[in-house]
């Protein structure tokens, strides 16, 4: 990033120098120029995120109403010299910045430090970055309550996933998913599982060499071994020297949610499932 200040400099110098001011020579300047400008401009924009998914900026619009506008006021400007909307943030030009900002507060004024799991973060940053645009009234606003219903019941969920100690063990435990996972991602599973499944997540297929085939979920794995629970829930740890064929799936055994679900039984489930945030 040093580069192209220096570059601009440069010419401009030597022209100076020499005293002569030939088109060309202002030509070349007012070139260097823009193009600096149009470098400096590249370097802010990447600062932020390119875009920002709907789902966070409805779940930080949430916790935005929640933590925020008792202070900020609803439209971001209720504090003199600060407009959160505004889009130029004096202490949080850059996503990183704001991030920061929210975690340490501002020292030596109101601004409290706050603590925000990851996917809260994901969702206040992307609400803050959108604040203007963003229509509360077109959103479906989730309900926890009728999502956990859906979960337990007609949902099937508990049927594969494990949340807060009850359920089995065949897919990844729910317990904490809310903090971890943003409400993009959980979105984006529930409507294709395949596409957005995590490596860690995968399943495996292994044969032994006696021919007994075992269908599992990779817990642990290393160059001699892999730590397994298979479909009927039993813990194994699998010598790969004694197996015949070992695949890791990269499809997933869930099923995609996708037109099973209205936009407001999807907000609903969504919504329950951030407020799985694990025993604390
Ligand atoms: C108790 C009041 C209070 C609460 C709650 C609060 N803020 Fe602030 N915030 C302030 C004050 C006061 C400032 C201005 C500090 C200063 O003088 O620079 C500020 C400044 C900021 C700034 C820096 C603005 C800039 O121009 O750089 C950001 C970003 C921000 N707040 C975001 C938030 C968010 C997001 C929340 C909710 C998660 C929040 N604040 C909650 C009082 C609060
Ligand atoms: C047939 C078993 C099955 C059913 C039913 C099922 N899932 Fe899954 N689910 C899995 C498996 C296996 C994975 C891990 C592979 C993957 O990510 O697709 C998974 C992954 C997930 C993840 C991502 C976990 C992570 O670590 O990011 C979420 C969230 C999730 N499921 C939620 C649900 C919800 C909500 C339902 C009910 C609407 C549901 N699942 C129904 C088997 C199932």
């Amino acid at each position: 990033m040093a580069n192209p200040g220096e570059t601009m400099v440069a010419p401009a110098q030597r022209l100076k120098l020499r005293g002569t001011q030939s088109w060309e020579q202002l030509a070349l300047c007012a070139a260097v120029l823009v193009l600096a400008s149009l470098w400096a401009s590249v370097g802010r924009a990447q600062d932020r995120a390119a875009a920002y998914a709907p789902a966070d900026i409805r779940y930080g619009a949430q916790i935005y109403a929640a933590q925020c506008s008792a202070c900020h006021g609803e439209t971001g400007t209720q504090i003199g010299g600060v407009d959160l909307g505004g889009g130029a943030l004096r202490r949080a030009p850059s996503d990183v910045d704001l991030r920061n900002v929210l975690a340490n507060g501002i020292a030596g004024t109101a601004m409290p430090p706050f603590r925000f799991d990851p996917s809260e973060l994901t969702a206040i940053v992307a609400y803050i970055r959108n604040m203007r645009t963003f229509d509360a009234r077109g959103a479906a606003v989730g309900d926890a309550n009728r999502g956990r219903a859906w979960f337990e019941g007609a949902g099937g969920c508990t049927s594969c996933h494990r949340v807060n100690g009850k359920g089995p063990r065949v897919a990844p435990d729910l317990s904490d998913i809310g903090a971890l996972r943003s409400a993009d991602f959980l979105e984006r599973t529930l409507r294709d599982p395949n596409g957005s499944i995590l490596p860690m997540n995968r399943s495996v297929r292994a044969v032994t060499r006696d021919g007994k085939v075992i269908n599992g979920r990779r817990l642990n794995e290393d160059t001699y071994s892999v730590q397994v629970i298979d479909d009927q829930e039993h813990l194994l740890s699998l010598d790969k020297a004694n197996l015949r064929e070992y695949t890791v799936v990269t499809t997933s055994t869930m099923p995609s949610y996708k037109d099973k679900l209205s936009a407001q039984e999807m907000a609903d489930l969504v919504a329950y499932l951030l407020t799985l945030k694990g025993l604390r």
